[in-house]
């Protein structure tokens, strides 16, 4: 069939998304595949069906794309794709409300206050403690994402992830070892350990820098590693996420595990941690696109 490999969009993470989609489209036509780009800020979704295309390979992160709207728009048109459906991509967005469907099905996560200008600041500090993190609820690649050091920085981190959304989370800060399970079908892949040389794992440490090192095998025991791989894939499955996923956590020096988010549609670029994970498995990046692609229609 015809592949239109969803990609851009009007979100945050456009660049990011950009080379997610067109690693993508270059993997999907190496193995033969009649695949186009096809950038949702630039065409109406309806094009898709205009076009005659017969799946969408969604390459889209953030809003607009990963969380439920374009699933939605898809769903309406009868057209297949790629992923998690709009229930659990829309849930996985939104960071506050995973949270509490992760409370009720046991999955620990950080402790966190919403926050709004109103907020008490130095009853957040009192409950949480510092350092503490501040962040967007529906955002990704930690845009709009600020490590409080200092009492007095806090109503700037709150006002800078209120650019982003109205939505905002002060969280404890867990000091541990940065992990993420990728998740491909029902399989937890190999956990990836992220070392980096600054205070945070943000989008300059993500993207951009030489000095963020990964780590997979993780050198976790074995037996740790399959623990954290079973919370992870029920931290998945609990908020309906389908097809493949990433889910990420900390590890504290007591060896609990602290879940932050789940990625409904995770980087593919050349820097990302699903490929790395699956090149860890024997499996090659064309192989992984594949295989998500055949997951979401055969
Ligand atoms: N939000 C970015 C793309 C990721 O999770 O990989
Ligand atoms: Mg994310």
């Amino acid at each position: 069939g015809k592949v239109a490999v969803l990609l851009g969009g009007r979100s945050a993470e456009r660049e990011i998304s950009l080379k997610s989609g067109h690693a993508v489209l270059k993997a999907l036509r190496s193995r033969g595949v009649d695949a186009h780009p096809f950038d949702p800020a630039e065409h109406a979704m309806e094009v898709l069906l205009h076009e005659a295309f017969d799946v969408a390979y969604i390459s889209l992160h953030g809003r607009y794309g990963e969380d439920g709207t374009v699933q939605g728009a898809l769903e309406l048109m009868g057209l297949p794709y790629t992923g998690s459906g709009v229930l659990a991509s829309a849930l996985a967005m939104d960071k506050w409300r995973t949270k509490l469907l992760w409370q009720a099905a046991g999955v620990n996560s950080p402790r966190y206050v919403v926050l709004n200008a109103q907020s008490d600041f130095d009853e957040v500090i009192r409950i949480l403690g510092l350092p503490l993190i501040v962040k967007p609820s529906r955002e990704g690649s930690t845009i709009g994402l600020s490590k409080v050091n200092n009492e007095k920085d806090l109503f700037a981190a709150y006002q800078l992830a209120a650019k982003h959304d109205a939505l905002v989370l002060a969280e404890e800060f867990v000091e541990g070892v940065e992990l993420t399970v990728a998740i491909l079908g029902e399989t937890p892949l190999p956990l990836v350990r992220i070392e980096i040389a600054g205070e945070l794992y943000d989008y300059e440490a993500k993207y951009f820098s030489d000095e963020t090192r990964y780590f997979c095998p993780s050198g976790l025991p074995d037996e740790e590693a399959r623990t954290i791989q079973s919370q992870a894939l029920w931290a998945h499955k609990v908020l309906g996420c389908e097809g493949w996923g990433r889910v990420d956590l900390i590890l504290d020096e007591s060896g609990k595990s602290y879940f932050l988010e789940a990625n409904t549609s995770p980087g593919m670029t050349n820097h990302s941690l699903v490929p790395m994970a699956a090149e860890t498995a024997g499996i090659s990046f064309e192989d992984l696109v594949i295989k998500i692609l055949t997951l979401s229609y055969v």
